[in-house]
């Protein structure tokens, strides 16, 4: 399975802030947003990455991450030149996923719960054995922000809909997708949306038609936070700032997992640590030797 961060987009809800730098590389409390999306598919042993990026911002990844070799791992940018939809996003990293299944990842979204990883882990699975695409319903007051997810009486999906102005459950589809590769077919054979988007709920709804669309629903022991308007950007910088005092552990600290993982040594991880020693999060990481 390889992963594709979009990172993207124009983030006019963020104005005037990302008139000047993308949202993804504006922090959520101590580091850079797209870590934590990013983090999410290095926790799943996931090694190769492609980002999609707005041409503007290629020096920027080039500077933080070239072709993250420093975290052990492979990535990849390939340029969308306007913002024509998520699903653009798919057919854009086509040469890169040959035939890999797919964890497509929004870098924008933020999440924390206790059993995430073991969740996310087998829904690899399971699109890696049978295919199709695994979604994941979250509870919020106002889904008419979101795509949107319906359920008959026995739990079934019956309808998913792209921020509907009238909702029809209060079940916003999160921005963590697991595809097998017809999802580059699916997203190539879609139609611009009313807004002039290729969204990435008409992907969905392909594998839904199919019978081949799978729906988890995070319940009370998740955070969620699609980090892309001035107040939920604050949100979730305080609740991981709440979270990592509490609790003294980091989330989203990709040197970190690359170091649990075994992709760098310890010098590897103390190279990193060097030019953050005035941080907290250097002396973090310089624990993190210690402790092994
Ligand atoms: O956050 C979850 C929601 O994300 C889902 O419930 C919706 O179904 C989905 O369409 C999406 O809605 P948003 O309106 O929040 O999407 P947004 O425009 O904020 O873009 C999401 C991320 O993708 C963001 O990190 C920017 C990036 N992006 C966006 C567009 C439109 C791109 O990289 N390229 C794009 O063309």
């Amino acid at each position: 399975m390889k992963a594709i961060i979009l990172a993207g987009g124009s983030g006019t809800r963020l104005y005037p802030v990302t008139q000047i730098i993308n949202k993804h590389l504006l922090p959520i409390y101590n580091k850079p947003m797209i870590y934590y999306p990013l983090s999410l598919a290095m926790l799943l042993k996931i090694r190769e990455f492609i980002f999609v990026i707005n041409p503007e911002d290629e020096p920027f990844y080039k500077k933080i991450f070239n072709h993250g070799e420093k975290l052990g791992m492979k990535i990849n940018w390939v340029i969308q030149k306007k913002p024509r939809g998520l699903a653009e996003g798919l057919i854009l990293a086509e040469p890169f996923i040959k035939d890999d299944c797919i964890l497509y990842l929004l870098g924008d979204n933020i999440f924390f719960g206790h059993d995430l990883p073991k969740i996310m882990e087998s829904a690899k699975n399971e699109i890696e054995k049978n295919g199709g695409a695994y979604i994941f319903g979250y509870y919020v007051p106002d889904p008419e922000r979101f795509g949107v997810v319906e359920f008959d009486e026995e739990g079934k999906v019956i309808s998913l809909e792209e921020k509907p102005k009238k909702p029809r459950s209060n079940w916003a589809v999160v921005g963590m997708y697991f595809y097998d590769k017809k999802a580059i077919e699916f997203a190539k054979n879609i139609k611009p949306s009313r807004r002039g988007e290729l969204e990435i709920t008409s992907v969905n709804k392909e594998y839904l038609k199919r019978g081949k669309l799978k729906v988890k629903l995070l319940g009370r022991g998740f955070a969620w936070f699609d980090a892309g308007t001035h107040d939920s950007f604050l949100e979730a910088g305080e609740f991981v700032a709440t979270i990592e005092k509490k609790t003294g552990l980091m989330i989203g600290c990709i040197e970190e997992i690359a170091y649990n993982n075994g992709w760098i040594n310890k010098e590897q991880l103390l190279e990193l640590a060097k030019p953050l020693s005035k941080t907290h999060y250097g002396r973090y990481l310089m624990k993190l030797v210690e402790k092994k």
